[in-house]
Parts: structure tokens; C-alpha cells; sequence
């Protein structure tokens, strides 16, 4: 069978030295925007919060230098940042285990992660079929990459792309009502596996990063966002939640790396708390395309900080 271009690219790459794969795929904080006609890596799952969206405002935000930096996210989710940049090293976490474990899966054996979403993907998309799927992901008993394959599956296909746990651990998102989900892009996946690499891949929670991060890294945080107000909130991406508390020891591991000498970037909503908390740094605006509960039509521009410990 013909292989696609997209998959002749991953391969071609993987056989280039690291130098032309810059200059070939011009991936973000490489002093340069501009669109190649080579797919870039980017995010397998809809993830909310996903910064996707505001790549072209963080890229000037970027440290210089940061192409020669380890590149650390312990709020990967989605990992947005990630694949556009497609570093040489990385260190990616999560305190969400599927998600970790889906990451572990597409990067170590992405061919059997694609042959089991092949035949998910090959159902009717219909409720019955996506609760099957729902209630034997609950079970468990899968390896890995089944389950990796039901992670994505149940992503693509329920409603607006949640990840909500009950108290049991269990997924328990309902079905969502699209007409055609793309459940499998196997060149997207193939292309992110590449991409991941020469990433270490970790579940835990940011309060690791202490014993990991080293001087020179460059650390990209995207925590769950505090509220622009309280009744507002959505914080349930894990079963915790993220509390004020957290807000402030982050803020604390923020300012032990400051200290040990890596290059830190911070997203948040702009809010007085968040202000406060980071008031030692410096802080610029973006303004986020995004769907707001005090927007009567619910869409609007919403302000967000980026705090750096860096010009
Ligand atoms: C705003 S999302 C990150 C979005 C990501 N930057 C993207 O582009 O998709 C926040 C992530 O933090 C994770 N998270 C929540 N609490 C955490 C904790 N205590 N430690 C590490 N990760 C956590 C959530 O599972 C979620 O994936």
C-alpha cells in the first residue's frame, strides 16, 4: 500500500540529523511563525483549557535560547505548547493517570494503539455503542494501548471533549452529539508519537517537578485556571479540584526554580489573586478566545496572564 506523505515525512525526519529537522519543520520558538507544507505535530485529544489557541501570542514569550532547553510541562493536558515547539528533550506530566498513560502508549506503540482505534472508530457513531465502550473502559482488565485507543475514542466522541471522573474513578461523561467526529487520524498519531520520543513521561502531581526540574530547563505552566469568579469555576479535571491553596504552592515551586536558575513561564486568568501571587515577576496580558459564563452569548475575548521570570 502507498504510504502517505505525512508518514513519509515522520520517517524521513527520524533519519535527519536534529539540525535539518529544525530547519525542515520550523517548529515555535525558532525565531520564526511561518506555515510549512510538512504536518506538524499536534494535540491527539480536545482538552479543555488546550492552548491551541493562543500559540501565536506565547511565541514571542518564548526565552531566548529556548530551542537549546529541556522543555518541562507538569500540566501537559492536551500539551498544545508541546507539539508546536517539538523539542528535542522534554519532560511531560499529569496528575491524570489515563491521560499519562495514553501519552506512554502513542509515544512507546502507537501501531497497536492505531489498530485498536481502528476498530472503535469503525462503529456506528451511536450511543449505544459509545456506553459499550464507556462501561467496559470502567471495567478495565485492557492493556495499555486498548486502553489508550478507548482514551481517545471516548474523547472524540463525547460531549465536548471532557475528561470528568466520578468518586469511584470511573469516566462518566455522556455521549456528545456530532454528526461525523474524527475518532482516528493515524498520521496525527504516528506524526505526535515522533514527536514524544524523546519525552519522559510522568503522573504526578506539579510538587515533583522539585525533585526534577534542573538549572536550564524551561518550564511552561498551565495549571487548572483560578476562577474570574468562584460560582464561575471549572476546576474538575481531576477529582481533587485546584484550590486557592494550590494556587499559592505553586506559586512556591514557581519561585524554588526561579531560584535554581530555570526559565519559567506561567499561564493563569487575570484575577487580583493571581496578580498578587506573582507580583515579584513579570507579567503580560494575552486575551484568550473562549467560551465565558458571564458572557450572555457566551463567547468573548477573556483576559490571561503570562508571568515569566525572564525578558
Ligand atoms: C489547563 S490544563 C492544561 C492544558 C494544556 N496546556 C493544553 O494545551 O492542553 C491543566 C492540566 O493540569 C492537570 N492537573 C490538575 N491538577 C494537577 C496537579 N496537581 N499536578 C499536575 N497536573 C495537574 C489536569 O489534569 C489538566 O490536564
Amino acid at each position: 500500500m502507498a504510504k502517505s506523505a505525512a508518514l513519509a515525512q515522520v520517517e524521513t525526519l527520524s533519519r535527519t540529523s536534529p539540525a535539518e529537522r529544525t530547519r525542515r519543520a520550523r517548529p515555535l520558538g525558532r525565531g520564526t511563525s511561518a506555515l510549512t507544507p510538512a504536518r506538524r505535530p499536534a494535540p491527539f485529544v480536545k482538552w479543555v483549557g488546550g492552548k491551541g489557541r493562543l500559540l501565536t501570542q506565547l511565541d514571542p514569550l518564548l526565552p531566548a535560547g529556548v530551542e537549546r532547553m529541556r522543555h518541562v510541562e507538569p500540566f501537559v493536558g492536551g500539551g498544545a505548547l508541546f507539539f508546536a515547539r517539538a523539542p528535542e528533550r522534554a519532560l511531560l506530566a499529569d496528575v491524570n493517570p489515563d491521560l499519562v498513560g495514553t501519552y506512554t502508549a502513542i509515544r512507546d506503540e502507537v501501531d497497536v494503539v492505531i489498530r485498536h482505534l481502528t476498530k472503535l472508530a469503525a462503529m456506528p457513531h451511536e450511543s449505544e455503542a459509545f456506553y459499550g465502550v464507556r462501561e467496559r473502559y470502567n471495567r478495565g482488565g485492557q492493556s495499555r494501548a486498548e486502553r489508550a485507543a478507548m482514551f481517545v475514542y471516548l474523547n472524540k466522541t463525547c460531549f465536548n471533549g471532557l475528561h470528568r471522573v466520578n468518586r469511584s474513578g470511573e469516566f462518566n461523561v455522556p455521549f456528545g452529539r456530532y454528526k461525523n467526529p474524527r475518532i482516528l487520524d493515524s498520521d496525527g498519531l504516528r506524526i505526535a508519537s515522533h514527536a514524544l520520543g524523546a519525552a519522559e513521561i510522568v503522573n504526578d502531581s506539579f510538587e515533583a517537578l522539585l525533585r526534577h526540574a534542573k538549572p536550564g530547563d524551561f518550564v511552561y505552566f498551565d495549571p487548572p485556571y483560578e476562577p474570574v469568579s468562584r460560582t464561575a469555576s471549572f476546576t474538575g479535571y481531576a477529582r481533587e479540584g485546584f484550590s486557592q491553596d494550590d494556587q499559592t504552592r505553586l506559586r512556591d515551586v514557581f519561585a524554588e526554580l526561579d531560584r535554581r536558575g530555570c526559565k519559567l513561564m506561567l499561564s493563569n486568568n487575570d484575577v487580583p489573586f493571581i496578580r498578587e501571587l506573582y507580583d515579584r515577576w513579570n507579567v503580560d496580558v494575552v486575551q484568550c478566545p473562549r467560551a465565558i459564563n458571564c458572557d450572555p452569548n457566551g463567547r468573548g475575548k477573556v483576559p490571561e496572564v503570562v508571568v515569566r521570570n525572564y525578558r
